[in-house]
């Protein structure tokens, strides 16, 4: 393992405010995506999209890395470039979501998931060094109510992300490890807060267990909000305080940096809480580059503008543009100063 490649990488990852472009939709959720703004889902126009998002001039300012999709690491731009060499080009790291997604968890009727795709993985990752990914995605999931997240779940989740952490570092990938509480349901801030907590300490017993090169990995947790649905939203002063106090109690100083998911949070909330976050931050002091990899909250807009038609692309690039912008300035605790 080369401690020293992995140290700089996720390092690099976090730098000057610069936080991840997750565009790494497997092709049932770009689907979603793209019926919502009237967009027929073909490999075509998948490739069209994500070469529009990565050509956005001066995007490399804002953005370090982006999280790709198997199919869009192997596709090429209309020119026939490699669209990994596009983002290199760009001054951007390229990353590869690894997961095979969050199936059931047995006894099926829990309504919990553990997340698949570790058989074979050694020699997917070989694959996808060789092709340029110098950082992996796998993402865990948890639901909050009911008892859930149970035990059971966190525990077998936190093993899987483990062990994909050490495979992506025995291969020299840095791993980001996702572990999402999802802000779907009604409970409170305090709810995110107790499962956030479980999940964390859950997954760094494991970090360490499986002798997982902290130094050498990024962590990308949900922040601790309400739940979408419930009747009080804690203001992003609120939001930064308890996100604050989680990580500060989880999640050991040796880890280069943390980043943000959006998590189904509008673009202006997502940017804002993160920028309470990084304002709170700068107060109390914090070991960790606090910053973003969104999915939803970077691309939204841009979509929107997009809308299938390549005519619009200076428009979109231009929507995409102001998002990452915005979003560095919240790493960096100066976007509503
Ligand atoms: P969102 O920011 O849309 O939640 O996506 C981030 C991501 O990569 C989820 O796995």
């Amino acid at each position: 393992m080369d401690h020293v490649r992995l140290t700089e990488t996720a390092r690099a990852l976090v730098a000057d405010g610069k936080g991840l472009l997750a565009a790494d939709e497997s092709t049932g959720s770009i689907r979603k995506r793209f019926d919502a703004v009237g967009v027929e889902s073909t490999e075509r126009s998948r490739r069209d999209y994500r070469e529009m998002l990565v050509r956005t001039p001066r995007v490399g300012d804002h953005i370090s890395g982006v999280i790709l999709f198997d199919e869009t690491l192997r596709q090429e731009a209309a020119d026939g470039t490699p669209l990994v060499r596009l983002i290199e080009s760009a001054g951007m790291i390229p990353g590869i979501k690894v997961d095979r997604g969050a199936k059931p968890l047995a006894p099926f009727g829990s309504g919990e998931t553990v997340t698949e795709g570790l058989d074979g993985l050694r020699e997917r990752f070989d694959e996808y060094a060789s092709m340029g990914a110098r950082f992996a995605k796998w993402r865990a999931v948890y639901s909050i109510g009911d008892g859930r997240p149970s035990a059971q779940c966190i525990h077998a989740n936190a093993h899987a992300l483990a062990r994909y952490a050490a495979l992506a570092q025995e291969a020299g990938l840095v791993p980001i490890v996702e572990p999402e509480v999802l802000m779907d349901g009604d409970h409170d801030i305090d709810a995110c807060f107790e499962a956030t907590e479980l999940v964390q300490r859950a997954v760094f017993q494991e970090l360490a267990g499986q002798r997982v090169l902290l130094e050498g990995m990024l962590l990308k947790p949900n922040m601790v909000i309400s739940g979408a649905e419930a009747a009080t939203q804690a203001a992003p002063e609120e939001v930064a305080e308890r996100t604050l106090a989680c990580f500060l109690r989880t999640v050991p100083a040796a880890v280069p940096g943390i980043v943000f998911l959006s998590g189904g949070q509008g673009d202006e909330q997502a940017t804002i809480n993160l920028d309470a976050i990084n304002v709170l931050a700068l107060k109390i002091g914090a070991p960790w580059p606090l910053s973003f990899s969104y999915g939803r909250a970077l691309q939204q807009a841009a979509l929107r503008t997009w809308a299938g038609d390549n005519d619009n692309t200076p428009a979109a690039q231009a929507a995409f543009l102001a998002q990452a912008q915005a979003n560095q300035k919240a790493a960096l605790g100066a976007y509503a100063a």
